[in-house]
C-alpha cells in the first residue's frame, strides 16, 4: 500500500486525477469505478476541466458504480446514479449506455448483484476504483463485519452511516435501509485501487485502515491485501498515522518512472 500525504484537499484531487489518468490510458476501453460521497468531489471537478481543455478523454471508456441505494427511483436526486451523472458523467465526453450500476429495481435482486459482477468481468473488469472512506471504515457500502472476500450483494446500513448520510437527505427516516454495494472481493479485484480521504474526521478510519489490524470492523483495511492500493490524504486525515513521516520520505524520493 503506498499512502500519499499532500497539504490540501486540491493537491490530494490532483494526485487522484494522475492516477485516473494513467489508469484511462492504461487499455483501449479502459473502466472506471466511481464513488460518491463529499471525498471525490474536488477529483470529479479536476477530471470535468481536464475533459474540457483537451487533456483528458472518456471516449472509450466506461463507468461502473461502487454501490446504489435500495428502494430510490433511479432518478432520484440521491439515488447515486444521478450523483455521478450530476458530478461527473453528464459532464465529460463519455457515452450515457456506459454508466453501468447494479440493477437495484429488480425484483430478484441477488440475481441482479449476480448479473453485475457478469458485467464487471464482461468489460475487461475495473482499471481504477475511487474510493472514499466512512466514519466506521466502511468503503462502498461493505460495513463493519462485511466478508472481505465478498461480492456484490444487498447490505443493511448502520445507523452510524445512515446519520452520516442523513445531511444529503430532508430528514434521517428518508435515508434507506438497504442497498447494493460491491463487495469487499470486488473491489479487491480491480486493478488500481485508490482510496482519497480528506479533513480531520477521517483520521481516524484512515489510521484503523492503513495502520491497523486487517479486519472486517474496518472493512477499508482489506486495501492492505491489494497488490496495487494508494491512499492519498491531505495533513489533517494524515493525523493518526504512525509512519506519516516515512510515507512523506517514501514519496518524496519516488522514482519518476514508477507512477502512481
Ligand atoms: C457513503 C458512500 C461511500 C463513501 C462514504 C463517505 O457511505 N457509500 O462510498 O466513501 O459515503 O462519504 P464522504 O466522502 O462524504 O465522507
Amino acid at each position: 500500500m503506498e499512502v500519499v500525504i499532500v497539504p490540501t484537499v486540491q493537491d490530494a484531487a490532483a494526485v487522484v486525477v494522475e492516477a485516473i489518468t494513467a489508469a484511462l490510458h492504461r487499455r483501449p476501453a479502459p473502466v472506471l469505478g466511481v464513488a460518491t460521497g463529499s471525498s471525490p468531489l474536488p477529483t470529479y471537478r479536476l477530471l470535468v476541466t481536464a475533459v474540457g481543455a483537451g487533456r483528458l478523454s472518456f471516449a472509450t471508456a466506461s463507468a461502473v458504480l461502487l454501490d446504489e441505494y435500495v428502494g430510490l427511483p433511479l432518478d432520484h436526486p440521491q439515488s447515486y446514479r444521478t450523483f455521478i451523472r450530476t458530478h461527473l458523467t453528464d459532464l465529460v465526453d463519455l457515452d450515457p449506455r456506459r454508466l453501468h450500476g447494479p440493477d437495484v429495481g429488480a425484483d430478484d435482486l441477488p440475481a441482479a448483484c449476480a448479473a453485475y459482477e457478469q458485467l464487471l468481468l464482461e468489460l475487461g473488469g475495473v482499471d481504477l476504483q475511487l474510493l472514499g472512506i466512512g466514519s466506521d471504515g466502511h468503503i462502498g457500502f461493505n460495513e463493519p463485519s462485511s466478508s472481505l472476500t465478498s461480492r456484490t450483494r444487498i447490505k443493511t446500513l448502520t445507523e452510524q452511516t445512515r446519520r452520516d448520510n442523513a445531511r444529503f437527505f430532508g430528514a434521517l427516516g428518508e435515508v434507506p435501509r438497504h442497498v447494493v454495494t460491491q463487495g469487499l472481493g470486488t473491489i479487491a479485484a480491480a486493478r488500481h485501487a485508490v482510496l482519497v480521504a480528506t479533513g480531520a474526521a477521517k483520521a481516524g478510519p484512515v489510521a484503523a485502515a492503513v495502520e491497523g489490524p486487517l479486519t472486517a470492523m474496518c472493512p477499508a483495511s482489506v486495501l492492505q491485501l491489494h497488490p496495487h492500493a494508494t491512499v492519498v490524504v491531505d495533513e489533517p486525515a494524515a493525523s493518526g498515522l504512525r509512519l506519516a513521516g516515512y510515507y512523506r520520505d517514501v514519496f518524496a524520493a519516488k522514482p519518476a518512472w514508477q507512477g502512481l
